[in-house]
């Protein structure tokens, strides 16, 4: 993707990765528009940069998400990029609260619906457009689950699986699937503590490698930090190796970040 001139829409972009890549898109000389709930968090980001611009949405509803495109379509005519980049990650017990589906319900209702129907909902406006790009949003946990986060690990796999095959659906058309797959990054993403987290990784050199990788290679159809290869290329060891991989990595992460 060219990394200025474009509209963009960041979902989730009033905290944590969304917001960082928010104000470097905003930098590097594009109109941004920033979604989430907190409407308080939505505006100190626009405040904090001037020309930004904000819509409140809840990803976990449909009707929302229709009435959020149309207003887009409306306002943004120009929307050529869409960055789905909201999401939950919460601890679960499969062994306990089997009758609380509270969880489960609102990690993939959050991660996976509502990227594909924001996806559906705003497809045809980006098939006006010259050249746009739909970039999802998924984790190296994608490749080797976190026992800890289940749900969250399945949404994110299911995540790359469909950036493939929509990226292969819209093969002839301008619309580019670009899919950013994060490390453990310092953000308040599984509470504050994981902000300061030494083993994760600092927003600010996340987001720096992010844009050197774009610049570098505008084609590239996965956004992979060196932080996250050996994660997101854990099963090219051999299942044995795997498995070996999935057992420290589990056991070393025992306890919530
Ligand atoms: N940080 C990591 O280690 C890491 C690793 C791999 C992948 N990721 C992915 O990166 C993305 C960003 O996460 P983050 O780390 O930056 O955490 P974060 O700061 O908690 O950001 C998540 C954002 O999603 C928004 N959001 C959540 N539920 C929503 C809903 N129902 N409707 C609209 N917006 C909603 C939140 O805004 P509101 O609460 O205002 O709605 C928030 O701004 C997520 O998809 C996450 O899975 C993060």
């Amino acid at each position: 993707m060219n990394l200025s001139g474009n509209t963009i829409l960041i979902t989730g972009g009033g905290s944590g990765i969304g917001r960082a890549l928010a104000e470097e898109f905003h930098k590097q000389g594009n109109q941004v528009v920033i979604a989430g709930r907190r409407q308080q968090v939505l505006d100190e980001t626009v405040a904090a940069n001037p020309g930004m611009a904000s819509v409140v949405v809840d990803i976990e509803s449909n009707e929302g998400i229709r009435t959020f495109a149309t207003r887009l379509e409306k306002e943004f005519p120009q929307l050529n990029v869409v960055i789905h980049n909201a999401g939950i990650m919460r601890p679960e017990n499969l062994l306990e609260n089997t009758d609380d589906l509270s969880a489960i319900d609102a990690t993939v209702t959050t991660n996976l619906l509502g990227p594909l129907r924001l996806t559906a909902a705003l497809l045809p406006l980006l098939r006006k457009q010259a050249k746009a790009t739909v970039m999802t949003v998924s984790s190296g946990l994608a490749f080797i689950p976190l026992s800890l986060t289940p749900t969250y690990c399945a949404t994110k796999a299911a995540i790359h699986s469909y950036s493939q095959s929509l990226r292969y659906q819209l093969r002839e058309t301008g619309v580019e699937v670009i899919e950013l797959v994060p490390p453990y990054v310092q953000t308040e993403l599984m509470g504050s503590a994981q902000a300061s987290d030494p083993r994760a990784m600092p927003l600010k050199e996340f987001i720096d490698e992010i844009f050197a990788l774009l610049k570098a290679n505008p084609n590239a159809t996965e956004i992979l930090v060196e932080r996250v290869k050996p994660l997101r290329f854990a099963e090219l060891n051999g299942v044995e190796r795997y498995q070996e991989f999935f057992q420290s990595f589990n056991q070393a992460q025992a306890a919530p970040h």
